[in-house]
């Protein structure tokens, strides 16, 4: 495995493998890496012959009061992660690198940034679109592969290289979970034993509205409410949204169909967990 931090670098190294004719597959992460992240190197393991994951705390993503300064960091574990997954290129870019002071041109998706995550984080997607949009003209990667666990950063980032024609085929792949339903996340480690037993409120809660909808019932109303009334039985748990949104257009519905994703954000203690799950599939 290589690790390059240099910007120019990586970049001359990816094109010289695309010009092999080699496929370069490419996951975009945070670090701090776990079993859902690997689930995505695993999968660009099989897709592409060269597998390159980037790591990188972006702060243009995180908004004032946020947890950029204490976000779990672990480049040593991370690195070993790596190449036990299989992974050729380890990119980890320079902040001054990627954002010098004169730093001015953003990209941002409209409409489907508006409901959601978006509603609560203003500036956080055009922080998340920036930032791939810049790995992806570093690395231009045959496939990236994302996960559904942040249903719509991969809805935004799908609209994104939609729009501007960029050369990239996304994947999104399925939540990978703990063996008790939490949501696999970085975050995960600012847990404490009562926070984390009260997070599985959310799984609990994605079941419950399953088994209302398997049940016939179609309301959206009907099953929120008996998903935030769930979610509001541990005290540590503060509701930020619940809602059923189309899974193309991230609108809220009022009927259940089979596009439907229900989407939850919670603040658990001092930490910020999301999940979701589209209402007629499985939860696995
Ligand atoms: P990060 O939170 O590190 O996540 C990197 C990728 O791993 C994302 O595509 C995310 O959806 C996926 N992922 C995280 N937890 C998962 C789980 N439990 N199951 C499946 N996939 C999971 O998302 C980001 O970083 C950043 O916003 C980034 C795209 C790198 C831009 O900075």
């Amino acid at each position: 495995m290589e690790n390059i931090s240099d910007v120019k670098m990586m970049g001359q190294r990816c094109e010289k493998l695309r010009r092999q004719g080699r496929r370069i597959a490419f996951v975009p992460t945070m670090g701090y890496l776990h079993e859902g992240h690997l689930s995505l190197l695993h999968e660009g393991r099989r897709r592409g012959d060269i597998l390159a994951l980037s790591i990188f705390v972006n702060p243009i993503q995180f908004g004032v009061g946020e947890d950029f300064e204490t976000y779990p960091r672990d480049l040593q574990r991370d690195s070993d992660l790596a190449r036990a997954a299989g992974v050729d290129l380890l990119f980890t870019p320079r902040r001054e690198d990627l954002y010098p002071e004169d730093f001015s041109t953003h990209v941002s998706v409209s409409g489907l940034t508006e409901n959601l995550c978006g509603r609560s984080r203003p500036g956080h997607f055009r922080g998340v679109t920036t930032v791939v949009c810049k790995l992806f003209n570093i690395v231009r990667p045959h496939i990236a592969l994302f996960g559904r666990k942040d249903f719509q950063q991969l809805a935004v980032i799908r609209r994104m290289v939609r729009d501007l024609d960029m050369a990239v085929e996304v994947r999104g792949l399925p939540i990978i979970r703990e063996k008790d339903g939490l949501a696999r996340s970085s975050r995960n480690v600012y847990l404490e034993a009562e926070e984390r037993r009260q997070a599985l409120a959310l799984v609990d809660s994605l079941r419950l509205a399953r088994r209302l909808v398997l049940a016939g019932e179609s309301r959206a109303a009907v099953i929120l409410q008996a998903v935030a009334d769930r979610i509001r039985r541990e005290e540590a748990v503060r509701i930020e949204y619940v809602q059923i949104c189309h899974q193309d257009t991230l609108q809220d519905m009022e009927w259940v169909t089979a596009d439907s994703v229900l989407l939850l954000a919670v603040q658990v203690g001092r930490t910020r967990l999301i999940d979701n799950h589209i209402l007629w599939e499985e939860i696995t």
